[in-house]
């Protein structure tokens, strides 16, 4: 392309150099912000308007223009340009191509530099309200399956070794309080991404009489985003972005890791629904997880993008500088590793199939209520540390005859310790060790079903 085709070659003599075009070239990834890009242009052109600059008619042929540019790309029969560098000077060539002069004059009092950060902030907006919705979905469906197995026994671990009896219900909330506070973040982090830069222009305003609050109110931004500087640098919200996500990212990354283990024939906890699997082509018996392996090796790439985001914005001198023009592929990465990881965790957790009795015989065997039956002996009187050394002994005598707790006779359980009497086997049950921990934010059936139900109303508030 020479030079009097580039909507900046004014003041250049000699072409771009080939390899230079491609190099700085956006549009192969930016591309993906046509809608935003040509919301704001609306959005500016009603502005001009409004500012004395445009005619109701030259807005509306650059609106009715920009409507069948919209089409084209959508349709797919818009011809992207490489030398014509990014989504923003594809658009407006095309414009100008369409309506000639009046498409000349949508660029006043704007600069690439406040419309690309508008386009980015627009697109994350709508991006964090589509997440938004699908991470609504994996909530519910946490809320729904620790209902179904509010009463389901597991062995609960600490240092993955068996700890005390859990059900496998309050599990799964244990999962929902993190999603909540990583739903939490993301409106958090919505709330600064919605501000207008469009007005900061190149990177000190305009001469023209612009109006930033009506185009900030049209786009549907809570506020401008003040100094024209900043508003043009500032690549905090996508960093902000990137990290929430990263945190969801993580705790998605603990989830499959427990979905992996428990999946395996030594837990045997849940299997996962075939069309959640593959198979091996060598091993015929093989079913393996491979989508909470996936979930779990893509936080990876997310906490990367935060890195890369970081660095990327270190020691840059305000305002714009072309750096900038490296946020787009990490942020969208993100965006779109984080939907399909949640859309992925929806499947899986609603699909899977809970396997109740090798779940508790787990428990069975883990000497799970071994903290029970302290408990129990501190209620007879018993000094807690006496009632630990005690029930350890207990504990060694049971595994020296490779049975539990509870099929130690009460004469046998006797010997440890002269207040046990016949109701000492309440205790030891899983479900009597479950039911008792029955407080707010307890394990027991009962207060799972009581924390689902306050759950659903926390969800219905939001
Ligand atoms: N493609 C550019 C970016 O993504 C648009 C802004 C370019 N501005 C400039 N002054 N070269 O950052």
């Amino acid at each position: 392309m020479s030079n009097d085709d580039k909507l900046w070659g004014g003041r250049f003599t000699a072409p771009t150099d080939a390899f230079v075009e491609e190099f700085t070239a956006s549009v192969n990834f930016d591309k993906r912000l046509y809608q935003q890009d040509i919301r704001g242009s609306i959005a500016h052109a009603n502005m001009l308007v409004a500012a004395g600059v445009l005619t109701n008619d030259e807005r509306d042929q650059i609106c009715t223009a920009l409507a069948q540019i919209e089409g084209e790309i959508t349709a797919g029969t818009f011809e992207w340009s490489v030398a014509l560098e990014d989504v923003h000077m594809n658009i407006e060539a095309r414009l100008t191509k369409l309506i000639g002069e009046t498409g000349k004059k949508l660029h006043t009092g704007r600069s690439r530099n406040d419309q690309v950060a508008t386009d980015i902030r627009l697109y994350l907006r709508d991006s964090i309200d589509e997440l938004t919705h699908v991470m609504d979905a994996l909530l519910d469906t946490l809320l729904n399956q620790a209902e179904r197995y509010n009463d389901t026994v597991m062995p609960g671990f600490t240092h993955l070794q068996t700890a005390q009896p859990i059900t496998f219900g309050h599990h799964l909330l244990a999962w929902f309080e993190m999603l909540m506070r990583d739903r939490e973040r993301l409106q958090d982090c919505r709330r600064r991404t919605n501000r207008s830069p469009l007005g900061a222009a190149a990177l000190a305003g305009t001469t023209f009489p612009i109006l930033r609050d009506q185009t900030a109110a049209e786009l549907g931004f809570e506020a401008v985003a003040e100094n024209s500087l900043d508003a043009v640098s500032d690549r905090d919200f996508a960093i902000e972005f990137c990290s929430t996500a990263s945190l969801t990212m993580l705790h998605m990354s603990r989830w499959c890791e427990e979905l992996v283990l428990w999946s395996c024939q030594q837990f045997n906890f849940i299997e996962l629904s075939d069309s959640y699997c593959t198979g091996s082509s060598i091993m015929p018996q093989k079913k393996n997880p491979d989508v909470p392996e996936l979930i779990r090796g893509k936080y990876g790439r997310v906490v990367g993008h935060l890195v890369g985001l970081m660095s990327l914005m270190k020691a840059q001198p305000l305002a714009y500088n072309k750096d900038n023009q490296e946020d787009k592929e990490p942020l969208f990465d993100s965006i779109d590793t984080l939907r399909d990881c949640l859309r992925a965790m929806v499947g899986l957790l609603g699909e899977m199939t809970v396997k109740e009795a090798p779940m508790a015989a787990a428990a069975e065997a883990g000497f799970a209520t071994a903290t029970d039956l302290a408990d129990y002996l501190v209620r007879k009187g018993v000094a807690f540390r006496d009632a630990h050394d005690c029930v350890g002994q207990a504990v060694a005598y049971a595994i020296g005859h490779n049975c539990s707790l509870s099929e130690l006779s009460l004469t046998q359980l006797q010997e440890f310790n002269q207040t046990i009497s016949d109701d000492v086997f309440d205790v030891l049950t899983l479900q009597g060790s479950v039911n008792a921990r029955n407080h707010f934010g307890g394990t027991a059936p009962a207060q799972v079903r009581l924390a689902v139900g306050r759950g659903r109303d926390r969800l219905k508030g939001l």
